[in-house]
């Protein structure tokens, strides 16, 4: 069958364009996904605002619409990235308001508003009305007009907000503000990490396994040839005190950006990020058809010693395992997206997506590349440097694919594009176990 492209294990707007996951948190019984939407253009023209997905159990989702416009003075040019803080029975929202003013600039020095914005809500999608908390004015002078994306957390006693931010000259830092009442914020401090960007996006602080860590979007630096492979990169600082140690890249996919992390009431630190990047150099047809991306599948994160984050896929997705099978080396096996393959591996090993790409380990080296150009969009390989695999899980939905090797040590994300819904796989090295998936209850109301 022709494939739609249409994700089933992958939360999407029906029209329009997504970007950043926004706002996640669980409130009144429910998960909340809000994210960056354009809905009248698949290219993401337009002021942003923001969509929004709720979700008893995260697999059945409702899109309750857009709940928070560009309308006021303070956010008229797009209602950018924020968190959701959740206090006693309301939900706090804050955003950055981006306000692009007429006139001779360049927009990094002048001519940009950067407001943090907090709204209020009982039930996740009626908004209060808005309340502008911070200005440029309040940020260092040292920092350009690209301050944005708050995130805020309680921790001893106090709240707290990072924001990410482009210095006058372009070194991507976070700044962090305190307060007693989530409306009066005084500045703490700036982070920097002295990684060649020119400016950190979506900062995230959290504390996982004893450790405490700094997750950062960061543009601008230099590529490697097993790490910052993409034009944007993102990953986390596990932070000494004040000082950030070790930077792990989240995904070396070609599709991944911008995550954010939030607590399950049960305890589990998830995260979720966009499976897409801006200003790439390969494409998605579905704009042709009236949208554009996608967010991941959420991951529940845990700490190795080593300060090592790992990242599966949240257990609620094994839900949607129906038949089972075993695949044997050098066997080929017909199957209906969306389908999950794992592994256990103990040498080279190769699976293949016939006509569309393929997944590979040998001589230390995890990679992801196209066989097709038409599949892969313009994307082409991508490599991770692993002394060593010792198992690998891949779900694949309608047009996107989930590598997580060694239990999520190292992650890839790339959306693809096959031509049919079923697609001939073959594994060489090892045996796999290969399921097929349902797919989630997405419902829309706009
Ligand atoms: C990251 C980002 C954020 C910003 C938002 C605008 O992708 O650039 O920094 O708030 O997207 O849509």
């Amino acid at each position: 069958m022709k494939n739609d492209y249409r994700q089933k294990l992958h939360l999407e707007p029906r029209k329009g364009w997504l970007n950043d996951p926004n706002g996640l948190c669980f409130f009144n019984g429910a998960y909340h996904v809000y994210f960056q939407y354009a809905p009248e253009s698949p290219l993401g023209k337009g002021g942003k605002c923001w969509g929004h997905f709720e979700s008893p159990d995260l697999l059945n989702w409702t899109f309750t619409g857009t709940v928070l416009f560009p309308d006021c003075p303070d956010d008229r040019s797009g209602v950018y990235s924020g968190c959701g803080f959740v206090k006693n029975d309301t939900l706090y929202l804050f955003y950055t308001g981006n306000v692009k003013e007429e006139g001779d600039h360049d927009y990094i020095t002048s001519g940009r508003g950067a407001n943090v914005i907090m709204v209020t809500t009982k039930d996740g999608h009626n908004m209060s009305k808005k309340k502008t908390l911070l200005r440029n004015a309040d940020y260092p002078d040292y920092c350009s007009c690209h301050v944005r994306d708050p995130k805020v957390w309680k921790e001893a006693g106090r709240y707290h907000m990072v924001l990410g931010a482009r210095t006058l000259d372009s070194k991507g830092c976070v700044l962090y503000y305190v307060s007693d009442d989530l409306e009066n914020w005084e500045y703490d401090k700036t982070v920097y990490g002295g990684d060649g960007s020119f400016m950190w996006e979506c900062p995230d602080a959290f504390a996982l396994g004893g450790n405490s860590y700094l997750s950062v979007s960061p543009q601008g630096i230099p590529p490697e040839k097993y790490r910052y492979q993409n034009v944007y990169s993102s990953g986390y600082f596990t932070m000494n005190g004040d000082v950030p140690g070790e930077y792990r890249e989240w995904d070396i996919g070609f599709d991944f950006y911008a995550p954010q992390t939030f607590d399950a009431p049960d305890g589990r630190k998830i995260i979720i990020g966009w499976e897409g990047i801006g200003d790439i150099p390969y494409t998605n047809p579905t704009t042709d058809l009236g949208w554009q991306h996608c967010l991941t599948i959420p991951r529940e994160l845990s700490a190795r010693e080593d300060g090592a984050i790992l990242q599966t896929p949240v257990r609620e997705i094994e839900k949607l395992r129906k038949a089972k099978k075993t695949v044997k080396s050098g066997e080929k096996e017909k199957v209906s997206l969306p389908f999950e393959f794992t592994a256990d591996i103990n040498s080279d090993f190769e699976l293949i997506f016939s006509n569309i790409l393929k997944i590979t380990y040998r001589g230390d080296e995890l990679s992801l590349v196209f066989t097709d150009e038409s599949a892969g969009c313009g994307r082409t390989e991508r490599f991770a440097g692993l002394t060593e695999c010792r198992n690998i899980r891949v779900i694949a939905d309608m047009s996107s694919v989930e590598i997580f090797a060694n239990n999520g040590e190292t992650v890839m994300s790339s959306r693809m594009y096959p031509g049919d819904t079923d697609i001939v796989i073959s594994a060489s090295g090892s045996e796999g176990l290969l399921y097929q998936l349902d797919g989630m209850k997405i419902t829309y109301n706009e």
